[in-house]
């Protein structure tokens, strides 16, 4: 742990991603494993984006070397683009599949993405249905996080309230700069998206936000001793009971 008594939040510092990845992957193992031993599923709140992809890596090695099994996962995304078919390249969709689940044993209907094809008359009740649907899985037990520059968890912007459920939400100018690149131009970055809420992502038992490289080192430290505000929704992890930082040391240098 860091020592820095200016943290409000429990942060682990690793020499690599690769560290932290392996050190998260072997506690998401522990309960899936455990629970697979009492006939019971283990409900995991997933990430996208290039922070996650070591911890999927490990993942992945941990299925094919070491017999860890999917096959009692359920799995809720924070997030996916407005207007994306599940067969574009840059959804989360196919992030997701390509990334970890086409990799794994996991059942297709444990499974959960919000949609990016739902009609603006379908969003209500399909955010509806997303929210009801983590509730009757039982809750989420383990949900991981990244960091967007403008303090996102999942897609909620600034001024996303603490208590905000799954829900549109319009893309910052930030963001979708900073997808530019994948998207070939900032023109053909989606302008809005479908996220769970802060309060959604707060409901989880355990949270892990992971975060890499110096260019995240101003916002970490924003979202670990600032005040808690929807200015930086990642902030409000400050308040939750089980939730702590993994950051390499780039991320960690302005703590
Ligand atoms: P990144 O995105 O993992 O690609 O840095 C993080 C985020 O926007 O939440």
């Amino acid at each position: 742990m860091s020592s820095s008594s200016a943290n409000k939040v429990p942060v682990v510092v690793f020499d690599s991603p690769q560290a932290a990845a392996k050190a998260l992957a072997a506690e998401f193992s522990e309960l899936i494993r455990s629970r697979a031993s009492e006939g019971k599923t283990a409900v995991l709140g997933l990430a996208t984006g290039s922070t996650p992809l070591p911890f999927y890596a490990e993942l992945i090695r941990l299925h094919k070397e070491e017999e860890l099994s999917f096959q009692n996962v359920v799995t809720f995304n924070l997030d996916e683009y407005a207007g994306l078919p599940r067969e574009h390249k840059e959804s989360y969709w196919h992030f997701m599949h390509s990334n970890l689940f086409d990799h794994v044993d996991i059942l297709a209907e444990n499974i959960h993405l919000p949609s990016g094809t739902v009609t603006e008359a379908e969003i209500p009740t399909h955010c509806a249905e997303y929210e009801q649907a983590i509730v009757d899985a039982g809750g989420l037990d383990f949900q991981i996080l990244g960091i967007g520059r403008t303090g996102h968890i999942g897609f909620n912007e600034p001024g996303s309230p603490k208590n905000s459920l799954t829900r549109a939400i319009e893309l910052d100018q930030i963001t979708r700069e900073d997808a530019a690149p994948a998207f070939d131009g900032i023109e053909n970055v989606p302008t809005s998206a479908i996220t769970m809420g802060c309060g959604t992502i707060l409901t989880a038992r355990k949270i892990v936000l992971m975060a890499w490289g110096e260019n995240k080192a101003a916002i970490v430290k924003e979202a670990v001793q600032g005040p808690v505000n929807d200015i930086v929704s990642a902030s409000f992890l400050q308040e939750h009971d089980d939730a702590r930082f993994f950051l390499d040391t780039p991320a960690a240098s302005a703590l």
